[in-house]
C-alpha cells in the first residue's frame, strides 16, 4: 500500500509519499538500534536541542533514506530546522525508516524503494517545493535542479552540503565554469569523512552487499576492483581480508603504484576481465566495464557497482550482447550471451552496498553525518560571508569530530608536551 496524505491546511500539497505508514514502528526500532552506534551525532543532537542553532531554517535533503539518515534528521530537527527528505537513489530507501520519519518525527519524506525514474525526480521536486534555505545532497541532484529548472529557489538559499566524491566532482566542474549560485560545503573532503566512510564503510558494505546478493564464499575467488581511490582501497582490503585473490585496475599511475605497493596485482582491465570472477567498479566514471570486457569474461562472472551512479557498467551493451535476461535471485539478473556464457549483474548496476545491503554501518556514518550536521550549522553561522564556491568544514571541526569519536570509543591519546609543541612550531631546531 502506498500512503499519500494531503496537507490538512491547504488540502493541495502532499506532505509525503512513502510505501506504507504501517511500517513506522518497525522503522523506529531499527533507527534506535543504529542510533546506539552514533554517539557523535547524538551529542550534537543534544546540544542542538538546547541551542537551537537552526531555528527557522528550511532544509531539503536528498540522501539515502536509511536508519543512519534518520538519526541525522533527528539532530537537524532538534536544532530547530524544518526538514524534508527525498531519496538520493531509487533502490536504497528503507521503507520502514521513511514511515517512521513521517509518523514519529513529523518529517515529510518523498521516497519509495524501487521507485521509477519519473517518480524519483517527482520526489526531488517535491522536496524542492519546500523552498529550502539549505539543501543536502548525496550526488548533487538537488543542487543540479536548483541550477537548472528551479533557479528561482537560489534566492532563498544560504548554501548546500554534498556528501559524496562523485557529487563533489560534479559541483567542482560547475564552480570551475563560474556557475555556482551559492556556497557548497564538500562534506566528503573532511578527513573524518573520506578516510573512514569511503574506505571502511564502502569496503565492508560492498562486500556485505555482494554476499547478501549472491551467498557466495569470497575466499579463493579472483576479485577485481576497478579504481583505487578511498573506496577502492577499502573494497580491495576487505576482499583480501576474506581470502580473495584481489586484482586492482587503475588509470592513475600514482594510485596504481600505491596498489602495487599495498601488495595487490595491478593490470589492465582487459586482462583482468578474462580471469576475474567478481568485478566491482568504484571509479566514479562512466563505461568502465564495457562490451569488449563482457566478451572476455568467464561464465558465471558477477558484476557490481559501488561507485555512485549506475553508469560505471555499460548495461545497454550487456543487453545488446545477450540473447536472454532473467532475474535469478532477488537482486541479480542473469544475462546469457550468444555463446551460452552467463554474466550476473547485481542491483541493475546501482550501488550494491545500499541496494543489496544496508549501506555503511552506523558507527562510520556517525562521523559522516556529524560533518553534515556541523556543516549545516557552519553554513548558517557563516550566512552572507561565504562566496559562491566550494568550501570545506574548518579543520578545527574535523578534529573535534575525531576527538568525540575517540572519546566515545574510550580511546585516550597523548598530548604534545610544551617542549614538543615548541619544537614543531619552530624552524631553528635541527639535529
Ligand atoms: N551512504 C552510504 N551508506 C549510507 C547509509 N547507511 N546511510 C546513508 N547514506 C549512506
Amino acid at each position: 500500500m502506498q500512503s499519500t496524505v494531503d496537507d490538512t491546511e491547504t488540502m493541495t500539497v502532499k506532505k509525503y509519499d512513502i510505501r506504507d505508514i504501517q511500517l513506522a514502528s518497525k522503522g523506529r526500532e531499527r533507527i534506535e538500534w543504529a542510533g546506539r552506534s552514533m554517539p557523535v551525532v547524538e551529542s550534537i543532537r543534544k546540544r542542538f536541542l538546547k541551542e537551537k542553532p537552526l531555528k527557522g531554517i528550511r532544509i531539503s535533503a536528498c540522501l539515502h533514506v536509511t536508519t543512519e539518515t534518520a538519526n541525522l534528521m533527528a539532530a537537524l530537527k532538534a536544532g530547530g530546522a524544518d526538514c524534508v527528505l527525498c531519496a538520493s537513489n531509487p533502490l536504497s530507501t528503507q521503507d520502514e525508516v521513511a514511515a517512521s520519519l513521517v509518523k514519529h518525527d513529523g518529517i515529510s519524506v518523498f521516497a519509495i524503494r524501487g521507485e521509477d525514474k519519473k517518480t524519483y525526480y517527482r520526489h526531488i521536486h517535491r522536496a524542492l517545493d519546500h523552498r529550502p534555505n539549505i539543501t543536502m545532497d548525496d550526488g548533487a541532484d538537488l543542487v543540479s535542479e536548483v541550477h537548472g529548472k528551479r533557479r528561482t529557489l537560489a534566492d532563498d538559499m544560504i548554501g548546500s552540503t554534498e556528501e559524496t566524491t562523485t557529487g563533489v566532482i560534479r559541483l567542482r566542474s560547475l564552480e570551475k565554469k563560474g556557475l555556482l549560485l551559492f556556497p557548497v560545503l564538500a562534506v566528503n573532503d573532511s578527513k573524518t569523512k573520506h578516510f573512514f566512510d569511503n574506505r571502511y564503510g564502502t569496503g565492508q558494505s560492498t562486500l556485505d552487499g555482494i554476499i547478501r546478493a549472491t551467498n557466495m564464499l569470497i575466499a579463493g575467488t579472483v576479485f577485481v576492483v576497478c579504481g583505487y581511490g578511498w573506496c577502492g582501497r577499502g573494497v580491495a582490503q576487505k576482499a583480501r581480508g576474506l581470502g580473495a585473490h584481489v586484482i586492482v585496475t587503475e588509470t592513475d599511475p600514482l594510485k596504481a603504484l600505491e596498489a602495487v605497493m599495498d601488495g595487490f596485482d595491478v593490470m589492465r582491465f582487459r586482462e583482468a576481465a578474462s580471469i576475474g570472477q567478481i568485478f566491482v567498479t568504484v571509479t566514479g566514471n562512466t563505461s568502465v566495464i564495457r562490451k569488449e570486457h563482457f566478451l572476455r569474461m568467464r561464465d558465471g562472472a558477477i558484476v557490481a557497482n559501488s561507485g555512485h551512479f549506475n553508469v560505471e557498467i555499460d548495461i545497454p551493451a550487456l543487453k545488446e550482447l545477450s540473447t536472454q535476461v532473467r532475474k535469478i535471485r532477488d537482486v541479480i539478473e542473469e544475462f546469457r550471451l550468444k555463446d551460452g556464457r552467463r554474466i550476473h549483474l547485481i542491483a541493475g548496476g546501482r550501488l550494491v552496498n545500499l541496494s543489496a545491503a544496508e549501506g555503511h554501518p552506523p558507527s562510520v556514518m556517525d562521523m559522516s553525518f556529524a560533518n553534515q550536521a556541523l556543516g549545516v550549522e557552519y553554513l548558517v553561522q557563516s550566512r552572507g560571508r561565504l562566496d559562491a564556491r566550494m568550501c570545506t568544514l574548518p579543520e578545527k571541526l574535523d578534529q573535534q569530530i575525531a576527538s568525540l569519536k575517540l572519546a566515545s570509543m574510550k580511546v585516550r591519546i597523548d598530548r604534545l608536551t610544551r617542549e614538543q609543541a615548541k619544537y614543531l612550531s619552530s624552524w631553528e631546531f635541527g639535529t
